[in-house]
């Protein structure tokens, strides 16, 4: 979104100088509470065997650690004796950039993922069936197995979405069909696109998309809602897009809407995008082949292993979904990489890169029906 470079110029220029230097003050205080809540977020945790309170919660805590659209965190879960439900919370649903919940279905998959890898690590089978209906539930149930710890499990708490620049490398062919292995699902497939010619093509489908949402006041409007832009308020609220994980500097809320005003603009978003294509070892579709929640929930599961398989490999993710979001350029999309059956769920940029700063969940209690 916006370099620290520009901020600083920019705050200088527009005669923002004092207050600029007084709000990156106001904002930095959150730091330590901020790094606190990483700490206490990205870790993995005691794992004890058996089904106490005790453990399911621990799984409960792994699933948490999912992606979701937004970081809405758009999930509760009710723990039973052997079983966990994970239940749509449609209180943190984004009717602009999804109308249909698909992304919320997605992140509920992504969540069961990594409750099943954990499950499996304290010696469990988890097998997850969504029920359809009133209640909408996807039910984990738990039966007893060896403990099996996979890399993936292992990669949970390692896991991010990487809004930077990656290194430009191309991935070796076994890393590579180690990803399309572990990003197959049930009714669901990923197609891997490497050559720069596709992945060109892919970038005009995100710019365009990009583009039509720029120009989409409700959008923007829902994008800023989400954003937390600084340390202090991402650990307070414990949701949210925070800044500081797409590169933005950290400052106070005020300033901060003030400066995505400014600087969040459809062509510097565009040009990043161009960026973070081009320093990319590829591109990977989920495509889904039926439209419902059953399979978009498949698509978050196998995503989410393929996140994961990433990764253990270090190599990073990062979604590029605008071109499934905006519903006008879904089909056209699809078509242009030879899809010709099914819904394209997830357009995901990999490669290898640094870390950035991570994002933030809220605390279980928060979580637990
Ligand atoms: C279904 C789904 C859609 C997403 N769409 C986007 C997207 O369009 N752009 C983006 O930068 N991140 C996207 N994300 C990533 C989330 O913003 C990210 O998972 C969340 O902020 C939490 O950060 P983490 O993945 O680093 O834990 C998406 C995630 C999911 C599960």
């Amino acid at each position: 979104m916006l370099s620290r470079r520009k901020f600083i110029a920019t705050a200088a220029v527009s005669g923002l100088g004092a207050a600029g230097v007084l709000a990156l003050y106001s904002a930095n205080k959150g730091r330590s509470e901020y790094e606190r809540a990483v700490e206490r977020t990205w870790r993995h945790g005691e794992l004890v065997s058996g089904s106490a309170p005790a453990a399911l919660r621990e799984l409960v805590r792994y699933a948490t650690l999912a992606p979701s659209s937004h970081n809405t965190q758009c999930w509760k879960f009710g723990v039973g004796e052997r079983s966990i439900a994970i239940l749509p919370d449609f209180q943190r649903r984004c009717p602009v950039v999804d109308p249909d919940d698909h992304h919320l279905y997605v992140s509920l998959g992504c969540a069961a993922e990594n409750l099943v890898q954990a499950a499996a690590a304290i010696g469990f089978r988890g097998d997850a069936v969504f029920s359809k209906g009133a209640g909408e539930a996807l039910d984990v149930a738990l039966e007893r197995a060896p403990a099996v710890r996979t890399p993936l499990f292992d990669a949970i708490p390692r896991r991010q979405s990487t809004r930077g620049e990656f290194d430009g490398k191309p991935l070796s062919n076994d890393e590579l069909r180690l990803l399309e292995a572990a990003g197959a699902g049930e009714g669901v497939r990923v197609h891997l696109l490497t050559d720069r010619a596709a992945t060109e093509a892919v970038l005009d489908f995100v710019v365009q998309g990009n583009t039509a949402q720029m120009q989409d006041p409700a959008f923007v409007r829902e994008l800023k809602h989400w954003i937390r832009f600084n340390g202090g308020q991402a650990a307070r609220q414990g949701d949210g897009l925070f800044g500081g994980a797409s590169g933005n500097p950290s400052v106070p809320a005020w300033l901060g809407g003030l400066m995505f005003d400014l600087f969040v603009t459809e062509k510097a978003e565009n040009d990043k995008y161009a960026r973070h294509v081009r320093s990319s070892a590829g591109i990977a579709v989920f495509v889904s082949e039926h439209e419902d929640k059953r399979h978009w929930i498949e698509a978050g599961r196998a995503f989410q292993r393929f996140a994961l398989q990433a990764t253990a490999l270090d190599v990073r993710t990062a979604h590029l979904n605008q071109p499934v979001e905006v519903a006008s350029l879904r089909s056209q999309f699809a078509r242009s990489i030879g899809i010709s059956s099914g819904r394209p769920d997830l357009v995901i940029r990999f490669g290898r890169g640094p870390e950035m700063p991570r994002s933030l969940r809220r605390p279980l209690d928060a979580v637990l029906l």
